[in-house]
């Protein structure tokens, strides 16, 4: 042990880590009572983590040309050793992410942790979570399979839809007037650069937020005590609290396990779940499938542009369903989170649940 110690005191004494790791780590006390919902930020770090990684081995084999990406993912697949693998943990991986931030936005909704100044906490997981879905679409195309070039397709028409701007946008979006190989381009671009650079300077502005404010304490129990936030910024403090390290990190820890065992089960037990037969097809302009559906998130939103009479109603209807939502925290300014005593608000909470639900079936099986 002598050799560890000699080494933790050399780096001690330059970074002052023994410190660090008293205040940050051990002496972040987090509430007495914080749950297993509580880790999903986590998750989400680790998950984007391993994206990242993926991303970056599947970027060594793909070659980013409409004549050439469909067998160049072909070959990452069936020649490259271990592509296969990190080519599955990177396509299930964005859908894993995809449960995670709900379930994550899901429980801060549930627990109204947004509440209590954590106004620009929720901004920016709104905007993160946007940002992801657009990650999500640009990534589709990237395959060059019949999938990714009629999803695309239709996905990028619906912006046509939108009033004035709406044919320059589409235009602006493929890059032409069709999906062709300028648009692979840029959505490469976005995909691998763009938008990552920019998630992960929101992700540290998110992190910096839920640090800075303090975690919520978990609306639930006799001892809970809503109360108003003071006029002043206060941190917020869990005197009688867990040490983040190790009693928390364990927790993170397990459920962190769990969401790795998930993925890695989707890719060796039901590895054709996100790929319908139209993913393993090259891209062919000339010849519509006849069942293109947008992956499982989008689902809702492309239904929503079918149910009603025109496309900018529907269009119309999403944009103010998700600007209510980003705008959530300003205008339910009640300080009560305990579910129990916001029965309005739970029973829209599960409503709306429900209804998506609905919709995202009715569009699969439309
Ligand atoms: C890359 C995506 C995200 C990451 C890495 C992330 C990370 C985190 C972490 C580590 C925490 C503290 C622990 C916890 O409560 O889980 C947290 C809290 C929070 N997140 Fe996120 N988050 C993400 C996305 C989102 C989204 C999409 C929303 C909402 C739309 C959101 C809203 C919040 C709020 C309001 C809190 C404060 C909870 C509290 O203080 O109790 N986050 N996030």
């Amino acid at each position: 042990m002598q050799p560890i110690k000699m080494l933790v005191d050399f780096v001690d004494t330059r970074l002052g880590v023994r410190d660090l790791y008293n205040k940050e780590l051990h002496g972040y006390l987090l509430p007495r009572k914080v749950n297993a919902w509580y880790t999903l930020g986590a998750v989400l770090l680790v998950l984007f983590k391993i994206q990242i990684i993926t991303g970056i081995l599947l970027l060594m084999f793909y070659v980013p040309d409409s004549e050439k990406a469909f067998a160049s993912v072909q070959a990452i697949m069936n020649d490259v050793p271990y592509g296969w693998l990190f080519r599955m943990l990177h396509a299930v991986g964005a859908n894993v992410i995809m449960i995670a931030l709900l379930l994550h936005m899901l429980s801060v909704l549930f627990m109204s942790s947004y509440k209590g100044r954590r106004e620009f906490t929720w901004l920016t997981g709104f905007t993160i979570l946007n940002l992801t879905m657009g990650l999500c679409l640009t990534g589709y195309l990237l395959p060059w399979s019949q999938l990714s070039f009629w999803a695309t397709t239709v996905a990028t028409d619906a912006a046509g839809a939108i009033p004035v701007i709406g044919d320059y946008l589409v235009e602006f979006l493929r890059g032409g007037a069709t999906v062709g190989n300028q648009t692979l381009g840029r959505f490469f671009a976005l995909h691998v650069v763009g938008m990552p650079l920019i998630l992960l300077g929101l992700i540290g502005v998110h992190l910096f937020c839920v640090k800075r404010r303090g975690i919520s304490a978990p609306p639930f129990g006799e001892d809970y005590k809503a109360s108003e936030p003071l006029p002043f910024f206060e941190h917020e403090k869990h005197k009688d609290g867990i040490p983040f390290f190790p009693n928390y990190f364990v927790k993170d820890a397990a459920v962190i396990c769990f969401f790795i065992a998930f993925m890695l089960a989707i890719i060796f037990y039901a590895p054709g779940l996100f790929f319908p037969e139209s993913a393993f097809q090259p891209a062919d302009p000339f010849l519509t499938p006849p069942h293109i559906k947008p992956e499982w998130y989008f689902l809702w939103a492309y239904q929503t542009l079918k149910i009603f009479p025109s496309e900018i109603i529907g269009l119309g209807v999403q944009g103010a369903f998700m600007t209510f939502l980003a705008l959530l925290p300003f205008i339910d300014r009640s300080p009560e989170r305990r579910p129990g005593k916001r029965p309005l608000f739970i029973t829209c909470y599960v409503l709306t649940i429900l209804v998506f639900v609905a919709i995202s079936v009715w569009g699969h099986y439309s």
